[in-house]
């Protein structure tokens, strides 16, 4: 199989999402993990793909996405940016390589951006994440940002509903959202909140905002691809629309394969040498 690019095709930055925005153009955003899933989805139109730390849950099957490292994450993002020639691909910094210790932050991302060749890196958090944001910035990273529910938290809420329902969150995450902004951050996703306060934010803020369970304000929206091909089975949250019901196709494949192995139907006198 070839990996060859095509020089003429127009690359997505994080100023084309920027004029997107400006233009009212929406963004569409997906997860990638590997080379194969991220041919198709570049080739299908996606604007950017994430390698997001979901790879902990859909690719290698932990609950959280604690227990992905570092190391994993780059693997993936490599074989998602030699699959890709138009899409950002921007890469999750995982847990564990740049809370508290803003150092420690811009080595986890000079590591994803020299090793996988990525564009970008996104991080959960406002606030308690600012010295680390600075940092990975001065070093000319583009940082994309992730509020509202916050994966890598999961311990701290306890739960995967609706976060910032209360006024007194609801008003937090629009001073980070207007943090994230001010600090130069290109872009931010907002996991399962209100709508209104989607809304809120996407227009006090310049940057794109890139809505899962946000709503339709939103400037962009991502899913996790396996969730939106319908790979994953027992998962269905509301903000999920399943454009394909794979896990049946691919079933349904697999049964036919095996059933012709076992009749001698496959290969047939055509397939062989
Ligand atoms: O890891 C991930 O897939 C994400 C998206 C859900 C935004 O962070």
């Amino acid at each position: 199989m070839s990996v060859h690019k095509v020089a003429d095709v127009k690359r997505v930055t994080t100023h084309t999402l920027q004029a997107m925005k400006r233009a009212g153009e929406k963004i569409a955003m997906l997860t990638a993990y590997d080379f194969s899933m991220a041919r198709i989805l570049d080739a299908g139109g996606a604007d950017v793909l994430l390698v997001g730390d979901s790879a902990s849950n859909v690719m290698a099957g932990h609950e959280t996405t604690l227990p992905i490292t570092l190391d994993q994450m780059i693997y993936h993002a490599a074989s998602v940016v030699r699959g890709v020639q138009r899409a950002l691909v921007i890469v999750d910094l995982p847990f564990g390589t740049y809370q508290g210790d803003s150092k420690m932050a811009l080595k986890s991302s000079i590591r994803i951006m020299k090793e996988s060749g990525a564009h970008a890196v996104k991080l959960e958090g406002g606030q308690e994440v600012e010295d680390s944001i600075r940092r990975i910035l001065s070093a000319g990273i583009p940082v994309m940002g992730h509020l509202g529910l916050t994966p890598q938290s999961i311990y701290k809420f306890g739960t995967y509903t609706v976060r910032a329902k209360q006024e007194a969150e609801a008003r937090r995450l629009l001073k980070d959202a207007k943090m994230l902004d001010e600090l130069g951050c290109f872009g931010m996703v907002l996991e399962k909140i209100p709508a209104e306060l989607a809304q809120k934010v996407s227009e006090s803020v310049d940057v794109p905002t890139i809505g899962i369970g946000g709503g339709m304000h939103c400037d962009g929206q991502v899913l996790v691809t396996q969730d939106m091909l319908g790979i994953t089975k027992d998962f269905h949250p509301r903000f999920l629309r399943r454009y394909a019901e794979l896990f049946d196709v691919i079933r349904e494949a697999t049964q036919a394969y095996v059933s012709d192995v076992k009749a001698q139907a496959f290969p047939n006198d055509k397939e062989q040498y």
